[in-house]
């Protein structure tokens, strides 16, 4: 197949989805924590040593990238609602997932974006990182991690909007949707979700629709802009 793209965190709810979905018109390469024994599929412990020898080993340019990584809870560690339940350990653990290793992964595959064609890179972040959007307040670690990807996007995208004038780097908010990372709060029944396959096909609509003109912006999974 002409048209390649990488998954990054191909083993979650929604990489999972965009991986088994793009197989169909693109080769897809990934890179996951979990083994699979799919082709071009790469098992990282998401050090930077592991980025930077998958990104070697992985010889060619890409047209559309996704990088799904994220972290919002664990056994030990629920969203925070107040100051008094902010813990570091679990802090650092949601910047490293959410902002650390997106960020590393960006510095060792940006020079697998086309130079002369467009590139899509998609970085999933989340409507409630956006601090114009903030009124309920609370999941502190989670807001501010997703807050600084945001950052990171908008910084990266006008660095390379220089040499890469055909890429739309963007964050995009893909919805409540069914996965590990929202059981939890989907049995609260607060919000409309949708299952990961609905999901990965809304991102990659709205991921191939947007040209170079929306590069270093936040749009929603309908599409639509998220203010920052
Ligand atoms: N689900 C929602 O409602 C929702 C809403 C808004 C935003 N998001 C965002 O969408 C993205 C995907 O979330 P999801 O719903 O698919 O959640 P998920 O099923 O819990 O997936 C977690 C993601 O993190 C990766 N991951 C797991 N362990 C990791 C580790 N130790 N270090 C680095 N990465 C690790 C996984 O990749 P591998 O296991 O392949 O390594 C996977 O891509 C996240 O960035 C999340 O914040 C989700």
């Amino acid at each position: 197949m002409n048209r390649k793209a990488l998954i990054v965190g191909a083993s979650g709810g929604i990489g999972s989805a965009l991986y088994l979905q793009l197989r169909d018109t693109h080769r897809v390469f990934a890179i996951s924590g979990q083994t699979q024994e799919f082709p071009d599929w790469f098992v990282s412990d998401y050090s930077e040593n592991s980025l930077k020898e998958i990104a070697r080993e992985i010889d060619c340019r890409f047209d559309l990238v996704f990088i799904c990584n994220g972290f919002l809870h664990n056994e030990s560690h629920a969203p925070e609602k107040r100051l008094s339940r902010i813990e570091p350990d679990a802090m650092h653990t949601s910047y490293e997932r959410n902002v650390v290793i997106p960020a590393m992964v960006l510095r060792y595959f940006y020079n697998h974006f086309y130079r002369e064609r467009p590139t899509v890179c998609a970085l999933l972040s989340a409507r409630v990182g956006s601090i114009g959007d903030n009124r309920t307040g609370g999941w502190y670690s989670y807001r501010c991690a997703k807050a600084t990807l945001n950052m990171l996007v908008k910084t990266s995208a006008t660095e390379l909007e220089r040499t890469y004038k055909h890429l739309t780097l963007v964050a995009l908010h893909p919805g409540t949707t069914q996965s590990a990372l929202s059981a939890p709060f989907l049995r609260q029944g607060s919000h409309r979700w949708v299952s990961a396959d609905e999901t990965a096909q809304n991102l990659e609509r709205v991921a191939t629709a947007l040209d170079p003109t929306d590069t270093g912006r936040f749009y929603d999974w309908r599409g639509e802009p998220v203010e920052w």
